[in-house]
């Protein structure tokens, strides 16, 4: 891509993974611009960050627009000019007309290493509990393309982290939660530089 990436983000909770991919452009380690934070949840932490940051930020959900969510979403996201979207933590599913709107530049990370536990129901701390239950010795990070299925979009990068014998869900997952924070804005940064075709 030669052009600047426009990042339109999409999260439901927190949003450290939103702040991680803004502190990069800010520290000019990443060439970018966060244009606008979009989340369904009133509540969603990610909002503090955005006004902080004064990067405009809009509750858009089933409630506040009823009869056409995914419209309202991309006029949002185009009102911004993004030419990227980036799913942090986001927990509604993306609708093909989302992927369409933007060439199919929709990311997404996930807290393992897909194409192991991911599908639907594997979210949260059931991807963390699953890992340790299926005894492996690594698991990790992926950053990867959306497509019309759950996780299965081409994966773009990933980032293993070791398990260890002692992990409960939640060690594992913070452990997991900074290897995302490295590679969200690694991946996007390889995506700019051409390093990553997508
Ligand atoms: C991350 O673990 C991400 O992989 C998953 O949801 C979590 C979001 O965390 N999809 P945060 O809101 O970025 O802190």
């Amino acid at each position: 891509m030669s052009n600047k990436l426009k990042l339109g983000f999409l999260a439901s909770g927190g949003g450290s993974n939103v702040q991680a991919i803004i502190d990069s452009i800010k520290s000019s380690k990443l060439y970018a611009e966060a244009c606008v934070i979009i989340s369904n949840n009133s509540n969603a932490g990610v909002f503090e960050r955005a006004k902080k940051k004064n990067i405009p930020h809009y509750h858009i959900s089933n409630k506040t627009n009823p009869e056409n969510t995914t419209k309202a979403i991309i006029n949002a996201l185009k009102k911004h000019d993004v030419n990227m979207v980036i799913l942090a933590g986001y927990m509604k599913k993306i609708e093909p007309e989302l992927i369409d709107a933007f060439d199919g530049k929709v990311l997404n990370i996930h807290p393992a290493l897909l194409p192991k536990f991911g599908g639907k129901g594997m979210y949260g701390m059931n991807v963390h509990k699953a890992v340790l239950e299926a005894g492996e010795a690594f698991s990790g990070a992926t950053v990867h393309l959306v497509n019309k299925k759950y996780d299965e979009g081409r994966i773009l990068q990933q980032k293993k982290v070791p398990v260890l014998p002692d992990d409960t869900p939640e060690s594992l997952a913070e452990r997991v939660l900074q290897a995302e924070h490295f590679i969200y804005s690694d991946t996007l940064k390889k995506i700019e530089s051409g390093e990553i075709k997508i």
